[in-house]
């Protein structure tokens, strides 16, 4: 697949996003696609980058996918001003305006001192919504912008729990947002929350890709307190073999093994089937990891074509 000069990132900082290895995925995609599913889309950091007819991204998170669809049924303007709404009724810092100094703050402290009493309430708030309420989505992303490493987390009652974060609304965030409703007003993106089986081979062609981002087996990141176990990636590798038998296009990422860790099942499902197996650069994420040499992990890209 060409590979865009400029890659855009998700306007979520999103645990196990792939922005960072766009440059080593990309061109290992296929180059004519019709249809492009992410089938476990997250932070869409892939699915926004790839040039493709129509694109599809799924996610069993439905708090993250009502969030996408919340930004895809209304105007990036009509966001930043009932934004600025929220900010002003729950006394949240605007630091683009007025500065650090203002709210009595430095940039190496952040904001945190500042907005944690806002924050909070805000999140008391926003936690006793519904996800049909009206102002659910608005709070939500609100909440994103001021939280912690500006993540996305529930707890197991479904509460978002993240605590205030050190910076606001400032030119990185907005940035990301505007080039995402660039991008949904550019590329035809449907968004679907679905567990990845109920994507039926039925529906996709010769003509489509499928690229696979699950959760790894044999790394830590929890998505809302979902887990993904032994089971799941039995699951997920024999949906991969039915992909195909239909001679339908996809590609895996994955983790072979890391800190003496080895995913065994994976091992065992590549040995025995004639796929393709690149192994990638992972110390594009950890700046140290030459320095430091602390582990060794096996990072890859599994395609059937
Ligand atoms: C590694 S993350 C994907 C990151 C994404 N590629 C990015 O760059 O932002 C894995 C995602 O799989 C989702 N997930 C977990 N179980 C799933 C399932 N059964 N069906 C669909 N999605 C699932 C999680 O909610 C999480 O968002």
């Amino acid at each position: 697949m060409q590979v865009p000069i400029k890659k855009f990132a998700s306007p979520l900082n999103y645990t196990g996003g792939k922005y960072k290895l766009l440059s080593q995925l990309l061109p290992i995609f296929p180059d004519s696609v019709n249809t492009f599913v992410d089938l476990f889309c997250g932070g869409c950091n892939v699915a926004i980058n790839v040039n493709a007819a129509n694109v599809i991204c799924n996610d069993i998170d439905s708090r993250l996918i009502g969030l996408f669809s919340f930004f895809k049924a209304n105007t990036y303007d009509f966001i930043i001003s009932r934004m600025q709404d929220v900010i002003k009724d729950f006394k949240l810092s605007d630091s683009k305006k007025n500065g650090y100094a203002f709210y009595n703050c430095t940039s190496s402290n952040g904001l945190s001192s500042f907005n944690r009493y806002g924050y909070l309430q805000l999140r008391e708030e926003f936690n006793s919504l519904s996800p049909e309420s009206e102002n659910y989505y608005l709070y939500l992303y609100v909440l994103i912008v001021f939280s912690f490493n500006n993540q996305i987390r529930f707890n197991g009652d479904g509460k978002f729990n993240l605590p205030v974060g050190k910076r606001d609304f400032n030119i990185k965030m907005q940035n990301k947002l505007k080039s995402f409703f660039m991008i949904l007003d550019r590329k035809s993106i449907v968004f679907t929350s679905k567990d990845f089986e109920r994507i039926k081979s039925e529906v996709l062609t010769e003509n489509d890709f499928v690229y696979v981002d699950p959760p790894y087996l044999i790394t830590c990141a929890t998505y809302n307190e979902k887990s993904w176990n032994e089971e799941e990636e039995k699951r997920l590798l024999s949906y991969l073999d039915n992909l195909n038998l239909k001679k339908i296009r996809f590609a895996l990422s994955n983790v072979l093994s890391t800190d003496g860790k080895t995913n065994e099942i994976l091992k065992f499902w590549l040995d025995k089937n004639n796929y393709m197996c690149y192994h990638l650069d992972f110390s594009y994420k950890n700046s140290s990891y030459h320095k430091k040499n602390i582990s060794k992990t096996d990072e890859v890209l599994i395609t059937n074509y």
